[in-house]
């Protein structure tokens, strides 16, 4: 082959060849920036996605199992929704302090659009200036000193009413302390929020409690609430929508009632010592708040419903669960009751208990918020805008659930024990939990964390501080303690299954 007469076809060659290569290559970086890296998860069904792995068992559960397969962030689909999955304390860190300012936003479901009148309350509203005017008010008027002195002053007149029923019960008499402990902080929220009468039945309708429980179930939202197109009709079918309304129809009635109720009063003529929380938000939305804000009715009556769906049902959850753990592992029981009464001594009021110093009432309460984590994916956070978790993608309006059930179980963290009541394992634990610390979320944590963070420890303490300082307790017909059914139910809120009956017995001290 003569080379110079080949020359140019040569030439050309080499030339196309480098030109297909270098276009190879920019289309390559081209397409390989604009293909979103996603995190791993399970495969999933056309239309259901994975509805089919998680339907009927606990979510958490499910979902802390296929984080041992795909990882610590994974995107896992239910209908036509897309969801990130959390499940690791460095990654919740991520999302709520480090990429707090992204995560801060909630999902806009069906039931909690109702439920909320418009998603005009705290919990559910998205992040927006509304939201953040409700929960200043909230902070500053139902979780402010004045309303905890209050709330601390209801605590211990409902102790000492307590104390003296259960002094006076026929020995050997089982107590159902589930319904117990819904009495006790019904009757400190209700009085603290609305004045001392709502504690008795609504007139009409469905009684406190069933209302209250299926307002919880509403509030886990409905199967359509995964299908955008064919939601609606998957709603209607089912029933949903008609027990959503209902449901709705008497809480919205009960809370009307409440407010009805105050408006009959001139809040003028009522002491600022006098007021309850709902005085105070009728007196708020008659003038303009500092930024220029006005509370309306509706505002109004969703702060009512957080209150009354946040405050209660928690507490009493959180209280059954320590009681339950605490009898059932009685070496728990001998060393609080010790601490408890050593550190007070012989008192015959309430009032005189302090539980300030007691260190291991504390842990024990940490424990049960650990081991029964009462909301175990936290409420639903929302990206705002598009970020990147661990290299991967996220978009915006990406539903996160952190799941804090898993987290504060998980064996790296906790070690061996992890399963068990153990609460010895936070001596020497500094900083707050979801705010310096994330191995487990009780409350949440960032912007959106539970405000009641600091209050709701103490309240659980003093109740539970009452009940062993002053009685002795046995499971009921010589139940051994392996009996003591620990199962649980729920979804957005994980309760115990089975009301807890137990035996008090007034303690004796010796002279
Ligand atoms: C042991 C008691 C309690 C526990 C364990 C608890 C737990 C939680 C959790 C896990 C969240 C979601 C946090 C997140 O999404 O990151 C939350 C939010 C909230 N909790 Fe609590 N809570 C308790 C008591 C209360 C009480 C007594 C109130 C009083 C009314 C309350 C009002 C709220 C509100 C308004 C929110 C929404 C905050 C927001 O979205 O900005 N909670 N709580």
């Amino acid at each position: 082959m003569d080379i110079f007469t080949e020359w140019p076809l040569i030439t050309t060659t080499i030339l196309v060849v480098v030109f297909s290569i270098r276009l190879y290559i920019s289309l390559n970086i081209r397409s390989k920036k604009s293909i979103p890296k996603l995190p791993p998860g399970p495969p999933k069904l056309p239309i259901i996605g994975n509805l089919h792995q998680i339907l009927g068992k606990p979510r958490h559960e499910t979902l802390w199992q296929l984080s041992k397969e795909y990882g610590p962030i994974m995107q896992v689909h239910i209908g036509s929704k897309h969801f990130l999955i959390v499940s690791s304390s460095a990654l919740a860190k991520q999302i709520l302090k480090t990429q707090d300012h992204i995560f801060c936003s909630r999902e806009l479901l069906q039931a909690t659009k109702l439920l909320t009148y418009n998603f005009m309350d705290i919990a559910f509203s998205p992040h927006n200036g509304h939201w953040r005017e409700m929960r200043k008010l909230l902070v500053s008027e139902f979780m402010g000193p004045k309303r905890a002195k209050l709330s601390n002053h209801v605590l211990v007149t409902e102790m000492e009413s307590i104390i003296s029923s259960l002094s006076s019960n026929p020995s050997k008499k089982e107590v159902n302390l589930s319904n117990m402990f819904l009495e006790i902080v019904k009757q400190m929220v209700c009085k603290v929020a609305f004045g001392s009468n709502y504690r008795r039945q609504p007139a009409k309708g469905p009684s406190w409690d069933v209302m209250l429980y299926e307002t919880m179930k509403l509030l886990n939202g409905s199967v359509g609430d995964s299908f955008p197109f064919l939601g609606f009709f998957i709603d209607q079918f089912s029933g949903w929508n008609h027990r959503l309304n209902d449901g709705f129809k008497n809480f919205d009635a009960y809370i009307d009632t409440i407010i009805d109720d105050h408006l009959k009063n001139n809040t003028e003529e009522i002491s600022e010592e006098d007021k309850d929380f709902v005085h105070t938000l009728l007196d708020i939305s008659s003038k303009e708040i500092d930024s220029g804000y006005r509370l309306n009715r509706a505002d109004l009556k969703a702060l009512v419903m957080d209150i009354l769906t946040g405050g209660i049902n928690i507490t009493v959850v959180t209280l059954i669960w320590a009681m339950s753990e605490i009898n059932k592992n009685p070496r728990v029981m001998q060393k609080l009751q010790r601490e408890i009464r050593n550190c007070t001594g012989k008192i015959e009021k309430v009032g005189e208990l302090d539980t300030t110093k007691m260190t291991y009432l504390k842990m024990v309460v940490k424990e049960t918020l650990r081991l029964h984590t009462p909301a175990p994916l936290l409420i639903p956070h929302v990206s705002l805008s598009h970020t990147q978790i661990e290299g991967y993608d996220v978009f915006p309006s990406t539903t996160v659930l952190i799941n804090a059930w898993g987290i504060a179980r998980d064996l790296s963290t906790w070690g061996e024990n992890a399963a068990e009541f153990y609460p010895e394992r936070f001596e020497n634990v500094e900083g707050d939990f979801g705010r310096d610390r994330f191995e487990m979320l009780p409350f949440g944590g960032g912007r959106r964390s539970c405000p009641a963070m600091n209050t709701a420890p103490a309240n659980i303490e003093f109740v539970i501080a009452s009940l062993v300082y002053w009685f002795d307790w046995q499971l009921p017909n010589g139940m051994k303690i392996e009996d003591l059914n620990m199962e649980d139910e729920g979804t957005l809120i994980v309760s115990k299954k089975v009301p807890l009956y137990l035996v008090p017995t007034k303690h004796k001290w010796e002279d």
